[in-house]
């Protein structure tokens, strides 16, 4: 029996992880282990992503929370480290860049189990993000490093990893919307936002997400963003579902009068959303004019739907998306958003291409490299 063990911790790791845990399933000679680090624990951040993706009540939850990122990653490796001794995985799996990754994975090489790293090699350049720092040391100290695109190989290559322990088998963030588009376009939500018209599809609207420290811990940069913002939102609805970090933020800065009353505002302006789950974020996404976003995920998720992204950032460790998808690195100046938005409005929808091997299989691929690696194959 070949025991494996994963480990989420944010809500950017469910829909990684649940590809993972169903391809899992189908060997009866692996035995998993799922653990919930807690570092989201709001019922908005975790378990509505739990109950939308299907997955199961995680094996173990560390109830860790939040804390600094000193805090955070320090309890969380104390708190893994009894688990993993006393299961005795053959090998941990971690998935993203947040701080739950590098912690478990640093906990299980100290203790000499192997670890393998979904979504490796992705580089923004820019160490000031803390995701940057989390996913260079946890390649690092990755035995198994499965990539998402050509990009990351270079990158790991670049870094010294031995050829023989990269992989480029696609994305399972993708594997995941692929899996359930179909069944997330039944969601209510565009109803209940009165965003359909009797049998001719949607009004257009916008979406906007920012949770990133650089936009929303800053209140210069988070009132630039939110005035160009709504600036087009004068013509067009953008709905922002808020992340509890941004959400604080934008009452402490005094900010919450770029946000829209919903039921006043007649159909446009930023309209204020709690987060959503899964399935009405990506019914949102898919039939949106034109997303706004700081979010990495968001930028691969985009360029499979072929709906435009203006990220608001200076980089993206997701070259990919630029390259080959609808996804444009825009920054955070207010002129620039807004002629970037007006320019992307003023064209028809297009069409995209999307990245090799984002498919719908990278975690199948995963999962056969993983039996191989670990023997099942020959036994
Ligand atoms: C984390 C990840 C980020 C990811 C994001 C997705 C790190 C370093 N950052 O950022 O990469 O894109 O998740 O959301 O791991 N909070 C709640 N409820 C919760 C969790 C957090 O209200 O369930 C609030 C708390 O005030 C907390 C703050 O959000 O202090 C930040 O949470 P934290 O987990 O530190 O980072 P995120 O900003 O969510």
């Amino acid at each position: 029996m070949i025991r494996l063990l994963s480990v989420v911790g944010a809500r950017p790791n469910f829909m990684k992880v649940a590809p993972i845990v169903d391809e899992l399933k189908k060997f009866p000679d692996i035995e998993h282990c799922l653990v919930h680090s807690g570092q989201h624990y709001d019922e908005l951040l975790s378990g509505n992503f739990f109950a939308d993706l299907g997955l199961p009540t995680p094996d173990v939850n560390l109830n860790t929370g939040s804390g600094s990122h000193a805090v955070q990653t320090a309890e969380i490796m104390k708190r893994i480290e009894p688990v993993l001794i006393e299961y005795k995985p053959q090998m941990v799996l971690v998935v993203g860049d947040v701080n739950s990754t590098i912690a478990a994975a640093l906990t299980a090489v100290k203790l000499g189990i192997s670890v393998a790293h979904i979504e490796a090699g992705l580089r923004s350049f820019d160490t000031t993000m803390p995701e940057e720092i989390n996913r260079k040391l946890t390649d690092a100290i990755s035995s198994l490093l499965f990539v998402t695109e050509a990009s990351g190989v270079e990158n790991l290559k670049r870094e010294g990893a031995a050829a023989e322990n990269i992989f480029l088998v696609g994305n399972v963030m993708i594997d995941c919307l692929l899996k359930h588009r179909e069944v997330a376009a039944r969601s209510p939500i565009l109803a209940r936002l009165g965003l359909r018209r009797n049998g001719s599809g949607c009004r257009p609207y916008g979406v906007l997400t920012l949770h990133r420290p650089s936009n929303a811990d800053n209140p210069k940069t988070l009132e630039d963003i939110l005035s160009a913002v709504s600036e087009l939102a004068a013509d067009l609805p953008v709905f922002f579902p808020i992340h509890p970090r941004t959400r604080k933020n934008i009452e402490s800065f005094g900010l919450g009068r770029y946000l829209a009353n919903a039921d006043t505002a007649g159909g446009v302006g930023i309209i204020p959303l709690d987060p959503l789950g899964y399935l009405d974020f990506l019914s949102l996404n898919d039939k949106a004019r034109l997303v706004l976003t700081d979010s990495g995920g968001i930028q691969e998720e985009t360029t499979v739907l072929g709906v435009p992204c203006l990220t608001l950032r200076e980089s993206t460790e997701r070259p990919a998306t630029v390259d080959h998808g609808s996804n444009q690195i825009i920054g955070i100046d207010p002129k620039r958003i807004l002629a970037a938005a007006r320019s992307v409005l003023q064209k028809p929808p297009q069409k995209f291409p999307t990245p090799p091997l984002w498919d719908g299989k990278a975690a199948p691929r995963i999962g056969a490299i993983l039996r191989q690696h670990l023997g099942a194959d020959r036994g």
